[in-house]
C-alpha cells in the first residue's frame, strides 16, 4: 500500500498568507468539461485553483466554485494578466473577477513578461504586418509591475506575482520593484527542473510553482522508464511521483485534468528518498526538454529554449 502525505502548505513573502502546494490548472480545459473537474477537484480536497484570463474559461471555472459548495474563502485563486493587458492592470483584473463570480484573487500573476500592443489586429496575440509578434515596445514590465503593486494595495488580489520569469529577467524587475513577487510559475519536471533558477528564487523568497508538470499533453514523462521504475518502488502512477517531485523539493504544483480519476490521484502525495531525488534531479541531463516555447520574438533567458 502507498504511503501517502498530507499535502503541504507553502508561506508566501508576505501577508502571513500560504499556498496549498498542489493546485488543479485549468489550461485547455473545455468549456463542458471545466466546471465539473473544478468541482470535482474541490469536493475532494483541492484548495488551490491556477486559472488565466488567456485560458478563456474563468466563468466555467466560476460556476464549477459554486456548484461544489465549498466556501470562497476556503480556496486559493490565482489568475493572470494577458500580455496585451500590460497597459491595463487593473481593468484586467476586474475583468477576471467578473467572469470567476469573486471579489478578489489569492494571487495575480503577470503571465509572460512581454508586453503585446493592446490595440493591435488581434486582443491576444497581435501580429505586424510581416507575421512577427506585435510588441509593445515602448513598455517596459517595470512599468507593468508598478501596476501590479496598486492592484494589490487596493485590495483586489492578496498577492502578486510572475510567471516565464528568468533570472536575468526578474533581475531587472527587482530593480524598481517595491514588493517582491510573491511567486514565479514556470515549467518545471524532471526533463526541466531548473535547479539554479530555484536556488535563486529562495534566496530571494520567491515561491516557486511548477506548471506543465506531466510535461503538458502526449508527454515522453509519463511512459519514462527511470520514472515507472520510482513509481512501481512506491505502488503509485507515474503522475503521483511526477506531483511528488515538486512537492518534495518545496515547489508548488500544477497539474491539470479534467478526468475525474486523475484530478482524484493527482492530489496525492508520496514522500520521495534521496536515491528518488537523486534520479529525477539529474535526469535532464540526458532527457533535457522544454515543452511550452511560445516563439515571442523577444528573448526570455531561459535554458533549454
Ligand atoms: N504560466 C504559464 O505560462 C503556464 C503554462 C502552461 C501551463 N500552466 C498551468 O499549469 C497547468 C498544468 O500544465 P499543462 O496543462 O500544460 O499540463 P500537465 O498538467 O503537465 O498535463 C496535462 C495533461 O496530462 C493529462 N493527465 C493529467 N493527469 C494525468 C495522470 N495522472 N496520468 C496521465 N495523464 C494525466 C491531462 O489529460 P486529461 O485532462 O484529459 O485528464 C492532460 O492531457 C495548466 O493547466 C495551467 O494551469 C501555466
Amino acid at each position: 500500500m502507498p504511503e501517502y502525505m498530507d499535502v503541504p502548505e507553502i508561506k508566501l513573502n508576505y501577508g502571513g498568507r500560504a499556498i496549498p502546494a498542489v493546485g488543479l490548472g485549468t489550461w485547455q480545459s473545455k468549456p463542458g468539461e471545466v466546471a465539473n473537474a473544478v468541482t470535482v477537484a474541490l469536493q475532494n480536497g483541492y484548495r488551490h485553483l491556477d486559472l488565466a484570463w488567456i485560458y478563456g474559461n474563468e466563468t466555467e471555472v466560476g460556476q464549477g466554485i459554486k456548484d461544489s459548495g465549498i466556501p470562497r474563502h476556503e480556496i486559493f485563486i490565482t489568475s493572470k494578466l494577458w500580455c496585451t493587458k500590460h497597459r491595463h492592470v487593473e481593468a484586467a483584473v476586474r475583468e477576471s473577477l467578473e467572469r470567476i463570480g469573486t471579489d478578489y484573487l489569492d494571487l495575480y500573476l503577470v503571465h509572460w513578461p512581454v508586453p503585446l500592443n493592446p490595440n493591435g489586429n488581434d486582443p491576444k496575440f497581435p501580429k505586424k504586418e510581416d507575421g512577427s509578434r506585435d510588441l509593445d515596445t515602448e513598455w517596459t514590465i517595470n512599468h507593468t509591475w508598478e501596476q501590479m503593486e496598486a492592484v494589490l494595495e487596493k485590495g483586489l488580489v492578496k498577492a502578486i506575482g510572475v510567471s516565464n520569469f528568468s533570472e536575468p529577467v526578474l533581475d531587472e524587475l527587482l530593480k524598481t520593484a517595491k514588493v517582491v513577487p510573491a511567486a514565479n510559475q514556470v515549467e518545471l519536471h524532471p526533463y526541466l527542473p531548473q535547479h539554479e533558477l530555484l536556488e535563486y528564487l529562495e534566496k530571494k523568497g520567491i515561491v516557486a510553482e511548477a506548471y506543465s508538470p506531466f510535461g503538458s499533453t502526449n508527454s515522453p514523462l509519463l511512459t519514462d522508464q527511470d520514472i515507472q521504475k520510482i513509481a512501481d518502488k512506491h505502488d503509485v502512477s507515474v503522475g503521483t511521483i511526477l506531483i511528488s517531485y515538486q512537492v518534495n523539493r518545496n515547489v508548488v504544483v500544477l497539474p491539470k485534468s479534467v478526468t475525474e480519476k486523475r484530478i482524484i490521484d493527482n492530489s496525492k502525495v508520496v514522500k520521495l528518498d534521496s536515491e528518488d531525488m537523486e534520479t529525477l534531479n539529474s535526469l535532464y541531463k540526458t532527457k533535457g526538454k522544454r515543452f511550452i516555447k511560445p516563439d515571442w520574438g523577444v528573448d526570455l533567458k531561459f535554458e533549454y529554449w
